[in-house]
């Protein structure tokens, strides 16, 4: 698969060119500032924003360029532009985070299995894969003009849904230079440690999974010299996280940490990855959620429209400080990794990976989510070095051939493949409903998915 590269490639280590893919998204000023702070081991002259949607990309060019001026980088160069040719040739790294059909189609993804009675979220159930059918398309596109315009560079992958997206990329470019990765688990972790006085920097986390779908096994301390873990259950069994700074007033948030103390509640053995709450629980998860408010709505009405008002408070020459984000480790998890290929580290991350074995006791070819260490030669997974128990295993299997006949669906244009699909996913209670969202869904992303016949 993808992530792992038949040798190093011949890197430069100076007068890097980054490129991000999805450049208007409000997350980009976060991870270029995370470039910043490692301006000594990352050392770039040259941004580049690549889009499709002129707007969106021209309002993150003037906040950047606002950015670079106010923090002092003048000597950086930024370009935003549209076309692939420009923005790929001569790039070292590829960043991307592309959102195939915006915040408008996360929307339809939410709304519309939610009229069915089915939970409506961006990576899980099917809006996920309703998602997944327009973005492999993106991503696919992404990589291909990565081929031909900057083959040695390297593409960092924050695109969802991950697990959908590196099973398409292994099929069509296996050997492309990529690693796909999630913030999830840092922001778990991060959280954690905020609400209950821990230093996460201590940590060694055994983890597995698929990507949204996941335990922890074990978070050893290397201060405190013991596996933290049990003791981090018992304080969510007792009361909720609260929401840390970079979520800060979000009451999703709440709601998804909330969710996460009932799943331990439940099954106390390991820590879970809070997306299992839409697999867990999800006739509560339908109860709870306003079928004309969602999260899309949420993010528009937040994320979006703040950033919209600073591009325009920048045009206007406002006075004061214009620039107020905190995206907790979003970005600097995504440099970090760049860093530690860029000089050899073999840091430790999170990251969605062919199995090969890592996880004993899964097929080798599914795309699952563990610690894998980063450097010159790209990601090596670490390996479990023990059978995963029954309960994981089933949820695991049962999601992975769901999330691999999807992939087949879209290669093979087969209808009765994304309908084998949806009624595997576990979230969709029967085949009767599993075809009438579909059939909804198909009419929703007539623009985005390919044909199916
Ligand atoms: C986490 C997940 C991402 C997901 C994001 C949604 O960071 O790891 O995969 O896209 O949450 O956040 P949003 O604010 O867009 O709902
Ligand atoms: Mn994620």
């Amino acid at each position: 698969m993808q992530a792992y590269s038949k040798g190093g490639i011949a890197m430069k280590h100076e007068d890097l060119h980054v490129v991000i893919a999805g450049g208007g998204s409000g997350y980009t000023p976060g991870i270029i500032q995370a470039v910043l702070h490692n301006s000594d081991r990352f050392p770039v002259t040259k941004f580049t924003l690549y889009d499709i949607d002129p707007v969106r990309n021209e309002d993150m060019n003037v906040i950047i360029k606002y950015m670079l001026k106010h923090d002092g980088y003048d000597n950086i160069e930024l370009v935003a532009t549209l076309d692939p040719k420009e923005a790929f040739t001569g790039a070292d790294f590829v960043f991307s985070q592309i959102r195939v059909g915006g915040m408008e189609m996360r929307e339809k993804d939410e709304k519309i299995p939610l009229k069915y009675g089915l939970v409506g979220q961006e990576t899980c159930g099917v809006g996920g894969f309703s998602y997944g059918l327009r973005s492999i398309k993106g991503l696919l596109g992404v990589v291909g003009y990565v081929q031909e315009y900057a083959p040695d560079a390297w593409i960092l992958n924050y695109t969802n849904p991950e697990t959908l997206i590196a099973e398409a990329i292994r099929r069509q470019y296996p050997n492309a230079h990529m690693i796909n990765a999630c913030d999830m688990t840092i922001s778990i972790e991060e959280t954690m440690a905020r609400n209950f006085g821990y230093d996460r920097k201590n940590w060694i986390c055994q983890y597995y999974g698929l990507n949204h779908f996941g335990w922890y096994t074990e978070i050893y301390d290397k201060k405190l010299e013991r596996d933290v873990m049990p003791e981090l259950i018992k304080k969510l069994q007792d009361a909720p996280m609260k929401i840390a700074s970079f979520n800060k007033g979000d009451q999703s948030w709440q709601d998804a940490w909330n969710m996460l103390s009932e799943i331990v509640r439940m099954f106390p053995d390991y820590l879970p990855n809070n997306y299992l709450e839409y697999y867990f629980f999800p006739d509560l998860v339908v109860e709870s959620t306003d079928p004309n408010y969602t999260r899309a709505n949420m993010v528009m009405d937040g994320r979006l429209k703040r950033t919209k008002e600073m591009a325009e408070k920048i045009r206007h020459h406002a006075d004061g400080e214009i620039l107020d984000f905190d995206f907790g480790e979003h970005g600097e998890y995504i440099v970090d990794m760049a860093c530690s290929i860029l000089n050899d580290l073999y840091d430790r991350f999170m990251l969605i990976l062919p199995n090969h074995g890592a996880i004993p006791n899964l097929r080798d070819d599914a795309a699952v989510e563990v610690p894998a260490y980063v450097g010159r030669l790209g990601a090596e997974p670490i390996s479990m070095r023990h059978d995963i128990p029954d309960f994981h295993k089933g949820l695991m299997e049962a999601q992975n051939a769901a999330e691999k006949l999807l992939v087949d669906g879209y290669f093979e244009g087969s209808y009765q493949k994304v309908l084998q699909a949806f009624t595997l996913n576990q979230t969709v209670p029967s085949a009767d409903k599993a075809k009438k969202v579909l059939d909804d869904l198909i009419v929703a992303n007539k623009d985005y998915w390919p044909e199916l016949k």
